[in-house]
């Protein structure tokens, strides 16, 4: 089973890049950068990794964020999780990025996005893994700082393919953000929304309804509402749930009370993506791992989950055609 999960082509859809930045290359880059952390470590700053919910952890993931400043850093950034993510299996990834959390400290949208993108389009030359960008607002700053930031996306609109909505659920509600996002889809990008992961099942039907996502991302607390499933169902919105980080940020306490099996079962397009992965203890694959050992899932599920990513991608037809042609040639190896 754990080769099979290994070997498995999947898409990865749910991994914010800034969350991927490990403790060792935090330590490179503060000292490339003449910057001091707080840390005398990186056995000491992963040591800080204990979270009590989404705040505690996101505190310590805007502090991390701070050693990044040059094109350089979000290209080494990029390409140590797109290495990562090709020894996994992965073959296409959408990435968040936060630019609000670099403007903010004076980095210019420029650098971010041009460092990320580089490394992007050599992950497509050296390993054929596809990608796409989504950036996100942060919540729990206003829709006007929102808007400003929609600005700055324009001129880069052939490289993003979505917007999106995370950092801090609670007390901020999808609807804030609705005028926003209206803009962004009159500018041609699809919408996503981080949605019920701490939040309330409501978080949920606001971005579908107001924000008109085309996912949801985590929307593990969909199972609250009967009505939402039932939609969520008939509309085929893909929710991409995180079971590491879930599990470290307590949304569940332990990771056999996860409800993938559930909302899998009940026919929802439910995928399985790695959120943070420095900070939650492991990449895509060791989410499917945890989860497999944790539910006992079966071939088939794994099966269905790596179908689902495919399915779940903002890819083109002919992409999407290719990379299900892939799966099902390892599936028939697989089984025969
Ligand atoms: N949730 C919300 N916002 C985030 C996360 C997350 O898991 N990671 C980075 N920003
Ligand atoms: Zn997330």
């Amino acid at each position: 089973m754990k080769q099979l999960i290994n070997a498995i082509p999947k898409a990865e859809l749910h991994i914010h890049i800034e969350g991927a930045l490990e403790p060792e290359l935090m330590f490179q880059l503060a000292r490339r950068n003449d910057l001091q952390l707080r840390f005398d470590s990186v056995d000491a700053l992963r040591h800080a990794y204990h979270f009590s919910d989404l705040q505690s952890f996101l505190d310590l993931y805007y502090e991390g964020i701070r050693v990044l400043l040059t094109e350089d850093d979000f290209f080494d950034l990029t390409w140590a999780y797109l290495k990562r993510a090709h020894a996994d299996h992965v073959r296409h990834c959408e990435l968040f990025f936060d630019p609000q959390s670099h403007t903010m400290r004076g980095i210019p949208f420029s650098i971010v996005i041009n460092g990320i993108h580089r490394a992007l389009e050599r992950a497509e030359t050296q390993f054929n893994l596809t990608s796409r960008l989504i950036p996100c607002f942060l919540r729990h700053l206003t829709a006007e700082e929102a808007m400003v930031t929609l600005q700055q996306l324009l001129p880069y609109r052939q490289w993003i393919v979505a917007v999106g909505l995370d950092s801090s659920e609670r007390g901020h509600p999808p609807e804030q953000f609705a005028a926003v996002f209206e803009r962004a889809r009159e500018e041609g990008f699809l919408t996503v929304a981080h949605a019920g992961e701490e939040g309330p099942p409501d978080y949920i039907w606001q971005a579908l309804e107001q924000l008109k996502v085309s996912r949801i991302d985590h929307g593990v607390r969909a199972d609250e509402d009967p009505l939402l499933l039932e939609q969520l169902k008939r509309l085929r919105i893909p929710l991409t749930v995180c079971p590491l980080s879930n599990v470290r940020l307590k949304v569940f306490k332990t990771m056999a009370e996860h409800n993938l099996k559930q909302l899998l079962e009940y026919g929802l397009c439910v995928t399985v993506n790695s959120d943070d992965p420095a900070y939650f203890g492991g990449y895509i694959n060791d989410n499917f791992l945890a989860l497999q050992q944790a539910l006992e899932l079966d071939r088939q599920a794994i099966f269905q989950l790596a179908r689902n990513s495919f399915e779940a991608a903002f890819l083109s037809n002919s992409e999407r055609q290719r990379l299900l042609n892939e799966l099902d040639q390892f599936i028939g190896r697989a089984v025969s």
